[in-house]
């Protein structure tokens, strides 16, 4: 099954939007399979987005995602990846359209709240980078019939 790491960012966690931005995922019909309040390490966070490595506002990025807690979660759908993406918004949240979760709770790229997985194989990726086995549940969600055909 497709699987996608969502991130809750230090921003997102200090403005007290933990609860509506899960709420947008958890209506909108996927499974949570992990979640957890986590001080991320730097290393962590480099390994993390180690793609962006080159880029001039790395080292801020770092010090961004490991500036307090995030909240982790690991979410599972048909199609989970791209429509989570869709649900998050575009990348600099004045380009985000009204309605997603940047589009109405951010206003720069550099405090964009949330992160979700860009492919299903980086979903995995991270889902381990950021989670111990234990951590994760395998569950099927009682509405489930009432969601899927
Ligand atoms: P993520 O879901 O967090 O991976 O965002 P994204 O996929 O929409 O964007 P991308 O992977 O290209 O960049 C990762 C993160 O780096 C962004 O979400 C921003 O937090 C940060 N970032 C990207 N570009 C810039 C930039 O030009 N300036 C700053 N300060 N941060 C940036
Ligand atoms: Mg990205």
């Amino acid at each position: 099954v497709e699987e996608t790491y969502i991130m809750i960012k230090p921003d997102g966690v200090q403005r007290g939007l933990v609860g509506v931005i899960i709420s947008r995922f958890e209506k909108k019909g996927f499974k949570l399979t992990g979640l957890k309040l986590f001080q991320c390490p730097r290393e962590l966070a480099e390994e993390h987005y180690k793609d962006l490595q080159s880029k001039s506002f790395f080292p801020k990025l770092i010090d961004y995602i490991t500036s307090g807690p995030v909240v982790c979660m690991a979410w599972e759908g048909i199609g989970v990846v791209a429509s989570a993406r869709k649900l998050i918004g575009a990348t600099n949240p004045l380009n985000a359209e009204p309605g997603t979760i940047r589009g109405d709770l951010a206003v720069q790229t550099g405090r964009n709240v949330v992160h979700g997985s860009d492919s299903p194989e980086n979903g995995k990726r991270e889902i381990a980078l950021w989670f111990k086995g234990g951590e994760l549940s395998s569950w099927t969600p009682a509405q489930q019939p009432w969601l899927t055909e």
